[in-house]
């Protein structure tokens, strides 16, 4: 992001469960503040030093621990890489429950510390659905020990709830059993333009009720995301002619030739139907992962001009994009966006998880600007909760939505976590207490 810095001197890379059981009390008894850290690649500065923390950082802990072929059960430390720890579940049939473009370099602990979301929870649902099990480290270093293998165990209280998103705030999670479901055989992906923001509706309806449980994403991009990705990536555009918004499904099942003839079906009745305009379908493997990169880049694209600012929203869908038209509206007015180096903003962009209703507004900028910043906020933060939606969909809260919990959250909520945080963390000094800091 190019946003947070701190002024860390120490890093630690505990290789085991009582290492960091060691770190976590040593660092309690002494008041030393830590921050835990995956594979960085989140978007709200959460796993950053920004003041002189030690940096307790898992990648060390990458070891599968137990797998059932029979159940899909996975146990593994909180420092597998997500992609590495997918390919060890596809060479056995199955698939994690999650993807997302930064699978390379993210890690399991930190994807359920922050309860990621990713490309595929409209198949696969949240990880407070799929995870069964955590192995914690509390801020004192007593070792939190329920890697449950079961999916059902209705005993008291789920805690293992409250660390999936908490951002490590209440403690360091060292390991996860999880549930993965079976790795489909068939996987079709379609990409498609459209005339309208009405019409992205339309076909999402239709892709509901024509490939219902087929149906593995849908994902949204607009003209503006998509020409950061062709400006950055040099790629030839999957479709001839520009449209203002683009569409990608995916289907996964188990029959490659009937998933495909309903995905060719289906498009063929939204093009009779005027809801798309155009549209191609992945032929092989290498077409799906050409398309794919069209969404999956848009993140890393947008932050190509220097920086972006970033607002991962959730809002009822008819309204969801109007939000990016307000914003750019509001640029254009401020005469704040141009292609003059000048004009600090390149683009106002939207793209996301139209299957979650979850959209991310970003604003591409030359160099982070106070002028651009008192246009964006409150603005789009009181535009959000105009709207009962939420401030941050699926990045978490960090250190950029840390100070506006309270558009998505009333005082009694707040009010809640606080004690949980204190019931959990209670040394930590008050400035600290709501800390959603990890
Ligand atoms: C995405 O959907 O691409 C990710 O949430 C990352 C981002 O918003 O930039
Ligand atoms: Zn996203």
């Amino acid at each position: 992001m190019r946003k947070y810095r701190g002024h860390a001197k120490l890093v630690l890379k505990p290789g085991s469960t009582k290492e960091v059981s060691k770190i976590l009390k040593y660092c309690n008894d002494n008041m030393l503040a830590v921050v835990p850290q995956g594979g960085n690649s989140g978007l709200v500065g959460g796993s950053v030093p920004v003041f002189d923390e030690i940096v307790i950082n898992m990648s060390r802990m990458n070891n599968i621990r137990f797998f059932d072929e029979v159940s899909g059960t996975l146990v593994a430390d909180a420092g597998c890489i997500l992609e590495v720890t997918d390919h060890y579940l596809a060479e056995r049939g199955y698939i994690f429950p999650l993807d997302l473009g930064a699978k390379g370099s993210c890690h399991i602990g930190g994807n359920v510390a922050t309860n990621a979301g990713g490309l595929r929870l409209l198949r696969y649902g949240s990880l407070h659905g799929s995870v069964l099990g955590i192995e914690a480290v509390l801020p004192d270093g007593t070792i939190v020990d329920d890697l449950s293998k079961l999916r059902k165990n209705n005993t008291g209280y789920d805690l293992k709830q409250l660390f999936i998103g908490a951002e490590g705030t209440i403690g360091i999670i060292t390991g996860i059993s999880i549930l993965c479901p079976q790795r489909s055989k068939a996987v079709n992906v379609a990409y498609f333009g459209l005339e309208s923001f009405e019409k992205v509706q339309a076909a999402f309806r239709e892709a509901k009720s024509q490939l219902s449980e087929i149906l593995s994403a849908f994902e949204l991009m607009d003209s503006g995301s998509q020409d950061f990705v062709a400006a950055v990536t040099k790629n030839k555009r999957p479709l001839e002619g520009e449209h203002p918004f683009y569409c990608l499904i995916e289907t996964s099942g188990s029959n490659s030739e009937h998933d495909n003839e309903k995905l060719e079906k289906f498009l063929e009745s939204v093009m009779e139907k005027d809801i798309v305009s155009d549209g191609v379908v992945a032929q092989d493997e290498t077409q799906v992962r050409s398309l794919w990169a069209w969404r999956e880049g848009v993140s890393e694209c947008s932050g190509h001009w220097g920086g972006v600012y970033k607002y991962d929203v959730s809002i009822p869908l008819q309204d969801m994009y109007k939000l990016v038209e307000e914003t750019r509206a509001r640029m254009d007015a401020a005469g704040l966006m141009g292609s003059g180096s000048s004009h600090p903003v390149v683009g106002v962009i939207g793209y996301g998880h139209m299957g979650d209703a979850n959209i991310h507004l970003n604003v591409a900028v030359r160099r982070y600007d106070k002028v651009v910043e008192k246009e964006l906020e409150p603005f789009v933060y009181e535009w959000i909760k105009e709207r009962n939606g939420s401030i941050s969909a699926e990045h978490g809260l960090g250190l950029a939505k840390k100070n506006y919990i309270g558009y998505s959250r009333s005082e009694a909520m707040i009010g809640l976590m606080k004690q949980i945080k204190r019931l959990y963390d209670p040394v930590s000094p008050p400035s600290f207490s709501l800390g959603f800091e990890g």
